[in-house]
């Protein structure tokens, strides 16, 4: 009898310790829209060479961070009521900010994936990307498959989904990851790299101002996660249900393509 009385009373110990752990999580989680609310202002991570997205400008003679991006996190906040702060760094560091929960979100053309799901929260999809292959505009021609670049170097971002496609793809290839695209583009254009790897807008942009290079023909496999969304810390459900509102009819009206556009004006026209 007495043994089915201390067996009842631990099960409704246990009851109630799971049942306080879930409020616990509950207040994590809400806590994050209340943390930006009080403060009143959204802490940013972000990485500037990734234009049309985020990218860096001359406005009134100041440098500054522009991009679609970032007018978009911009009306964002203003929708919110808050203001921005952009913390810039690596395009890997981006990540690890915002999973430390040193920044409240990151933007940075990042691609929603299963395996970044696993750590991190991200909004509705905002834009889709295909994966570009850049070469010298002069051997376009001499590359028709993946085999043409067996034991040449194809270069991608440190940390960006281009990395694994790379190693996925170009299995006979070396693959050379760099933490800046600017980089990747210098190392083509003096051929100590073969080829580069590049979300389309952004493959455009440099092929644009750089007339020596070209985007190739070859297909490059398309993943299921090509969709570009802010990315939170993996407790942030409230923050991330304020941004979806708001980014929702931006998506919807067609405004987040239009800021593309004309992000990608000004990037090849600076
Ligand atoms: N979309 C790719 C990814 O999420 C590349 C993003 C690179 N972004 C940047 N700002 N450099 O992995």
């Amino acid at each position: 009898m007495k043994m089915k009385f201390y067996l009842m009373v631990s099960f409704f110990l246990i009851i109630l310790l799971s049942l306080s752990a879930c409020s616990l999580q509950q207040t994590k989680e809400d806590r994050s829209w209340l943390k930006v609310k009080e403060r009143g202002k959204l802490i940013v991570a972000t990485e500037t060479g990734f234009a049309p997205f985020t990218f860096k400008t001359l406005v009134n003679s100041k440098d500054t961070i522009v991009g679609s991006d970032i007018e978009m996190v911009n009306e964002i906040a203003k929708d919110l009521g808050v203001s921005v702060e952009y913390k810039e760094m690596s395009f890997d560091n981006v990540l690890a900010t915002v999973q430390s929960g040193q920044a409240d979100i990151g933007i940075s053309g990042i691609s929603i994936t299963k395996e970044r799901q696993k750590s991190f929260l991200f909004s509705t999809g905002y834009y889709t990307a295909k994966t570009k292959l850049i070469v010298p505009k002069n051997k376009l021609n001499t590359y028709t498959n993946f085999d043409d670049f067996a034991g040449k170097d194809i270069a991608s971002q440190k940390g960006s989904i281009q990395e694994n496609i790379a190693k996925e793809t170009f299995s006979k290839s070396n693959i050379v990851s760099l933490p800046q695209i600017s980089e990747m583009i210098v190392e083509l254009k003096q051929d100590k790299v073969d080829g580069v790897l590049l979300e389309e807008p952004i493959a455009k942009a440099y092929v644009e101002k750089n007339p020596t290079l070209a985007i190739s023909d070859i297909d490059l496999p398309s993943k299921d996660s090509d969709s570009y969304g802010i990315l939170l810390p993996k407790h942030s459900k409230s923050l991330r249900n304020k941004i979806n509102k708001a980014l929702e009819p931006m998506i919807k009206t067609g405004k987040i393509d239009q800021l593309i556009e004309s992000a990608f004006k000004l990037s090849i026209n600076q």
